[in-house]
C-alpha cells in the first residue's frame, strides 16, 4: 500500500503540470482558457494558430504521463506503473493549482499507454488519425481510439490495463460531456479552426 500511495502522488504531481497554459502564458498570449474551447489542451492550443506550441503541448503532456508510469514501474514494479499513469491522468484533469479544473485527458491518455503498453499508441494513433481525416474533430477522434483501446488491451490479453484504461475513458467522456453535446448538435468546431 506504501508504494502504491507514492505512485500516486508522484502521478498526480507530474500530471498536474499544466504545460499548454504554461507554454502560451510564456509564449505572451494571455491566458488559454479564455481562446476557444477554454481548455488547456493541445487542441485548444491548435486554435491559438501555432503549431509548434500546440506540438509542444501535446508531447509534454503526453511524456509527463509516460514519465509517471516508467518511474514508478521501475520503482515498485508493473501495477505502480499502471497506478502512476492513472495518478498523472487525474492530475492534469484536476490540478489543484488550478483549483481543480484541468484538461480532457487525451494526451496524457496516450502518455499512460506509451508507458504501460507502447504498442498500443500506434493503435490509438491509428485510430486517432482515420477518425480526425473522415471527420476533422479531434473530440469525436479522440472518443472513437479511447473507446477501442481498453477493448483492444482485452484483447491481446492485458486485463489490468484493460481495466485502468477503461476507467480513464469513462472519465475522459465525463469531462468531453460539452463537446459530445456540441457533436450531436453539429456545432464542434473542428481540428485547426478557433473559436
Ligand atoms: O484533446 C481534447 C479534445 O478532445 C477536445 O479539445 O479544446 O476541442 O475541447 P477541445
Amino acid at each position: 500500500l506504501p508504494l502504491a500511495l507514492a505512485s500516486l502522488a508522484m502521478g498526480y504531481l507530474l500530471g498536474s503540470i499544466p504545460f499548454g497554459l504554461l507554454l502560451t502564458k510564456a509564449a505572451g498570449m494571455g491566458d488559454i482558457r479564455s481562446i476557444g474551447s477554454g481548455n488547456i489542451g493541445a487542441t485548444n492550443v491548435l486554435r491559438t494558430g501555432n503549431k509548434k506550441l500546440a506540438l509542444a503541448t501535446l508531447l509534454l503532456d503526453a511524456f509527463k504521463a509516460t514519465a509517471a508510469a516508467l518511474m514508478a514501474a521501475a520503482l515498485w514494479g508493473p501495477e505502480a506503473g499502471l497506478l502512476g499513469g492513472f495518478a498523472a491522468f487525474i492530475g492534469h484533469l484536476f490540478p489543484v493549482w488550478l483549483g481543480f479544473k484541468g484538461g480532457k485527458g487525451v494526451a496524457t491518455y496516450i502518455g499512460t499507454l506509451l508507458g504501460v503498453a507502447p504498442g498500443m499508441v500506434l493503435v490509438f494513433a491509428f485510430l486517432w488519425l482515420t477518425v480526425a481525416k473522415l471527420s476533422r474533430y479531434s473530440s469525436l477522434s479522440a472518443l472513437v481510439a479511447t473507446l477501442l483501446i481498453p477493448v483492444v488491451l482485452w484483447l491481446v490479453g492485458e486485463p489490468k490495463a484493460a481495466l485502468v484504461m477503461a476507467i480513464m475513458t469513462v472519465i475522459t467522456y465525463l469531462k468531453h460531456k460539452a463537446n459530445i453535446e456540441r457533436l450531436i448538435n453539429g456545432t464542434e468546431s473542428k481540428i485547426g479552426q478557433k473559436g
